[in-house]
């Protein structure tokens, strides 16, 4: 049997996943001793079954993170048969490399250590890179929820005009052009340039002209809101007719909500790997088609 259990950080996507699958729920059972160090225990025995645990690392990371190890070695110590970590947002993924000589490659740290713990199957959503996945080694998967966006944005806005889907920068356009399909529209992605006159930075698309269309952006996270916004002001600028940002993960720090709304952005959309009031958008659908495929 497979057993979906939730975490304390699942938002809602240990629900919907057990709702889609017909997997049977487990709610694990959580509390925080007063020094705050976190307890769980399994209500329920999970000898001899697949565990799939849901668990996302939102803030505060580190702590989320702990809980899931602990869900982890308790229900193998239980005899679990298999543990699946199913982690919509994975932190620390921008720390996929050594930028500066003797940093720690937090990525890799974070996945080695699931699968040192015996994990038998990672899977997240629309992780920064996916070559990051190499360090938890076979059975590591990446879902995307790119195309979930933007069926969410065609239905709210069945008046699109001539959209263009944009990706901030080259790296990300795979996200774009997966948007693009649904959309059925022309993707590119933005290029920072200098006014020579004025010194001041903004963002073009690459090939393509945004003018009179509506510019539909999209990206894996918006953290501080800084890119998004960039990109909003300079199409804007450059004549786009509405901005709507389609993300994965809507961190959202600080006054990120306010910057967006002072760029011009018209309308923001997320998935519920993060919970926010933009979080409209659920992952479950494509974990659970890749859970029936491993399972
Ligand atoms: C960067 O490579 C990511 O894909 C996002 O574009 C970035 O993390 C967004 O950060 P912020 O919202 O702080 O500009």
């Amino acid at each position: 049997m497979v057993l979906i259990v939730g975490g304390p950080a699942a938002n809602g996507v240990d629900e919907k996943l057990a709702e889609i699958t017909r997997y049977r729920l487990v709610k694990i059972v959580h509390k925080v001793f007063p020094d705050g160090e976190s307890y769980v225990r399994y209500p329920v025995p999970v000898e001899g079954e697949d565990v799939v645990i849901v668990q996302s690392l939102y803030a505060p990371q580190d702590k989320h993170f702990l809980e899931l190890l602990l869900m982890i070695d308790a229900a193998l110590d239980l005899g679990a048969e298999r543990v699946i970590a199913v982690v919509p947002y994975l932190a620390y993924s921008r720390q996929d490399r050594m930028f500066l000589e003797g940093e720690a490659v937090s990525v890799r740290t974070i996945l080695k250590t699931l699968r040192n713990l015996g994990t038998y199957a990672f899977i997240t959503v629309d992780i920064h890179k996916e070559y990051s996945l190499k360090h938890f080694g076979e059975r590591a998967y990446n879902v995307t929820a790119m195309e979930e966006i933007a069926k969410h944005i065609k239905k709210q806005f069945p008046d699109l005009e001539n959209p263009l889907v944009l990706s901030p920068d080259k790296g990300a356009i795979i996200h774009a052009s997966r948007a693009a399909k649904v959309l059925n529209s022309e993707y590119d992605y933005l290029e920072k340039e200098r006014d020579r006159v004025t010194g001041e930075i903004r963002v073009k698309p690459k090939e393509l002209s945004v003018n009179g269309r509506d510019a539909i952006i999209v990206d894996d996270i918006i953290s501080t809101g800084g890119t998004i916004a960039l990109a909003a002001t300079s199409v804007l600028k450059q004549g786009a007719r509405r901005v709507i940002v389609g993300c994965t993960h809507p961190l959202l720090i600080g006054d990120a909500r306010e910057k967006l709304r002072k760029a011009g952005v018209n309308y923001l959309v997320a998935t519920d790997t993060i919970p926010s009031e933009y979080s409209k958008v659920t992952v479950a659908p494509v974990i659970a088609k890749l859970l029936k495929k491993i399972l």
